[in-house]
């Protein structure tokens, strides 16, 4: 999978290179590409926001600047994430769909976001845009926004995770429903002992014992 990221903080990207997000770009599984939206202007000031039409406070992403950056990328397999609190809210069943992708662009906002007509063009000329919140709150921009999306697709591309059984089970995965509890070594800590069953052996009784906690998480 090609990742392509637009930005006016590229350094806000640098923790794509650790940890599994690092280790799949070492594999060839994903190719990271971050591009700086001030490389696209044109003007003595890199200047790339400007005041909204119909007054309000904030600025608004130039569309021209955004077109000349997202036309050195949009193919006609790409998928152009456009990070809004206005959009799309990204859920596990969101991020399934998009490991199918074989290219994504993620262009990334910042103040009151980019001008409108950007996403209402390129979906007039066919491309798949998708605006896409991560939750009902205001960021700062799309940066954060498109490292979550990021971290929760590319885990679930082939090869991306040690063991693949822990997709099958864990948070979400099946039915909706969150992850049971997880106990490692020591047996008792702090006064606190692994509930018993867990230590019993008994396959058939864990895996019961797990669904009823799974169940129990999911009507919090
Ligand atoms: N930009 C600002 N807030 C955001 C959010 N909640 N999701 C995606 N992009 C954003």
């Amino acid at each position: 999978m090609k990742i392509d990221a637009v930005t006016i903080f590229p350094d806000y990207f640098a923790p794509l290179q650790l940890s599994l997000l690092g280790k799949a770009q070492e594999r060839g599984i994903v190719e990271f590409g971050i591009h700086d939206l001030r490389d696209f202007t044109t003007d003595n000031h890199h200047s790339v926001d400007d005041t909204p039409y119909g007054g309000g406070a904030g600025m608004v992403m130039k569309p021209e600047i955004w077109g000349a950056a997202l036309d050195t990328l949009m193919t006609p397999q790409t998928d152009l994430i456009i990070l809004t609190p206005a959009g799309r809210r990204f859920d596990q069943r969101m991020a399934e769909s998009f490991a199918g992708s074989t290219h994504m662009v993620f262009a990334c906002g910042r103040y009151e976001g980019i001008d409108a007509r950007v996403g209402e063009y390129y979906a007039s000329k066919n491309f798949r845009v998708h605006e896409v919140s991560i939750g009902d709150y205001v960021l700062g921009g799309g940066e954060v926004a498109s490292l979550v999306m990021i971290e929760a697709i590319t885990r679930l591309l082939p090869g991306v995770l040690g063991n693949p059984d822990s997709l099958v089970e864990e948070s979400h995965a099946t039915d909706g429903f969150l992850e049971y509890p997880n106990y490692t070594k020591p047996p008792t800590w702090r006064e606190i002992p692994v509930p018993e069953i867990l230590r019993s052996g008994n396959h058939a009784a864990i895996a019961t014992w797990r669904s009823d906690e799974a169940a129990k998480r999911a009507h919090k």
